[in-house]
C-alpha cells in the first residue's frame, strides 16, 4: 500500500446494518486520527443510500464495483456471520486490508479460507475484537503479562443479556445455524474471546445448551466447563434469556496471588482488583479503570480502530489476526461439538457433529 503518514487511510464499509452505524460515526466523523470514509455498500440499496448520503461518501450496491471505482485502503466486512468468509475470499483480491465484524467465519474450513485468500493477496486480516481494547481489560491483561496472578486456577466468564424474540425476528439471518448461531456464537464471541486470551490454550470441553425463552433454532442459553492447557479450569455462562433486561457480560480470573472481576454490562466495570504482591495499586485502578458505556457494543470499536490505523501506518503487527480470530471460533465450535454429541471435547479437532454454519 502506498499510503504515506500524511495521508488518511482510506475505509470502505461492506454491509450497512445495525453495527455499520457504529463503523461509520467513527470513521465517517474522522473520530479516528488519520482515517476517513470513502465509500459504503449494501445490498440493499435504501440502506447504503442512508449512510452513503450522511457522510457524504458514494454508496453502491455491489461490492466489486465499489472496489473497481473507488480508492481504498481498508475494506470492512460487516454482514452477516455467515456471510464473512464469502465476502472477505472475495474482497482479498483486490489486494486492500481488512477488517471483519466478529465472529470471523462461522465454520473452520471458513476461517482457513479467509486466512490463505489473505495471505496469498497480501492483505492484512483483522477481526473486530474490541473487548479485549477496553480499559479495565487492558490493566487485567497487563496484571497477567507481568505475572502478577502467579498459578492461574480458575477463568469464568458470564454473559447474561436479553434478546426477546422481536430481536431475533427483526433480520432473517439471526438465530440461524447457517447464518447466525446462537449465544455463544453471537453474543458471547467476545467474552469466549478473552478468557481463551488470559488463561491459553485450551485442553478439553464439555458443554449443555437449551433454547428457553425464544422460538429460533440455535440456543438461548449455555454453559460449559473448559480446562485449559496449564491446568486451569474456566465456566462459561451465555444466556440471551435474561429477563426483564441485560444483567452483565463480565470475566473473573483467579490465580494463586490474586484475583480480578470485570464486571457491568459490557466487561467495563472494574469490580474486584485483589493481589497479595505488596503493590498498593488497589484504589487507583478500581477508581480510574472503569468505563460507563452507552450500550452492549462498549467504547471498543474506537480503540479498535486506532489499533488497525496503528499497525497499517507503522506497520506493525496487529493484535487480533486471523489466526487468532481462528482460536476462539475453534473453541466455540467445540462447545457445540460436545453439545451435539454429549461428550467432552479435545482439542484439536474435526467438527463432525457441529451445525454451526452449515447450510
Ligand atoms: N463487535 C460487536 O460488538 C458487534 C455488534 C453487532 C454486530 N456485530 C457483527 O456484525 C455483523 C453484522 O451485524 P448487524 O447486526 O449489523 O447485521 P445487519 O443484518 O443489521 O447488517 C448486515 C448487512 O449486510 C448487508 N449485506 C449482506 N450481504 C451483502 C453483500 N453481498 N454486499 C453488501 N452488503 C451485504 C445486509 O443487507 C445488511 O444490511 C455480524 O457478523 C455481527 O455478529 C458485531
Amino acid at each position: 500500500m502506498s499510503t504515506t503518514k500524511q495521508e488518511k487511510i482510506k475505509f470502505a464499509l461492506v454491509g450497512c446494518g445495525r453495527i455499520a452505524k457504529r463503523h461509520s460515526e467513527l470513521l465517517g466523523n474522522e473520530q479516528i486520527e488519520n482515517a476517513k470514509l470513502v465509500a459504503v455498500c449494501d445490498i440493499v440499496e435504501e440502506k447504503a443510500n442512508e449512510i452513503g448520503r450522511k457522510f457524504d461518501v458514494p454508496y453502491f450496491t455491489d461490492m466489486d464495483e465499489m472496489m473497481q471505482s473507488e480508492d481504498v485502503d481498508v475494506v470492512s466486512v460487516l454482514t452477516e456471520s455467515g456471510n464473512h468468509a464469502r465476502d472477505v475470499i472475495n474482497l482479498s483480491k483486490y489486494r486492500k486490508h481488512i477488517v471483519v465484524e466478529k465472529p470471523m467465519a462461522l465454520t473452520l474450513d471458513g476461517a482457513d479460507g479467509m486466512i490463505e485468500a489473505c495471505d496469498e493477496n497480501n492483505c492484512k486480516l483483522f477481526v473486530v475484537k474490541q473487548n479485549r481494547f477496553n480499559v479495565p481489560v487492558i490493566q487485567l491483561r497487563k496484571a497477567l503479562e507481568s505475572g502478577r496472578f502467579g498459578k492461574l486456577v480458575l477463568g469464568t466468564v458470564r454473559v447474561r443479556w436479553c434478546r426477546r424474540q422481536d430481536y431475533y425476528d427483526q433480520d432473517y439471518w439471526r438465530g440461524t445455524w447457517a447464518y447466525d448461531g446462537g449465544v455463544l456464537a453471537n453474543q458471547a464471541s467476545h467474552h469466549i474471546d478473552l478468557l481463551e486470551w488470559m488463561i491459553g490454550d485450551i485442553e478439553s470441553i464439555f458443554a449443555k445448551s437449551t433454547t428457553a425463552l425464544v422460538d429460533i433454532e440455535t440456543e438461548d442459553t449455555a454453559v460449559a466447563v473448559l480446562k485449559f492447557k496449564n491446568g486451569a479450569l474456566g465456566i462459561i455462562e451465555a444466556t440471551t434469556a435474561a429477563r426483564p433486561k441485560d444483567l452483565e457480560g463480565s470475566i473473573s480470573i483467579l490465580g494463586e496471588k490474586g484475583s480480578v472481576e470485570i464486571g457491568g454490562f459490557a466487561v467495563n466495570d472494574m469490580k474486584v482488583w485483589n493481589f497479595v504482591d505488596g503493590v498498593n495499586d488497589k484504589e487507583d485502578v478500581l477508581k480510574n479503570y472503569s468505563t460507563n458505556p452507552p450500550n452492549v457494543y462498549g467504547f471498543g470499536h474506537k480503540a479498535y480502530y486506532e489499533h488497525v490505523v496503528d499497525c497499517i501506518l507503522n506497520n506493525k503487527q496487529h493484535l487480533v489476526d486471523g489466526l487468532e480470530g481462528r482460536k476462539s471460533l475453534e473453541l466455540i465450535s467445540a462447545v457445540y461439538e460436545s453439545i451435539e454429541t454429549g461428550k467432552e471435547v479435545f482439542l484439536r479437532f474435526k467438527p463432525q457433529k457441529c451445525k454451526l454454519g452449515v447450510t
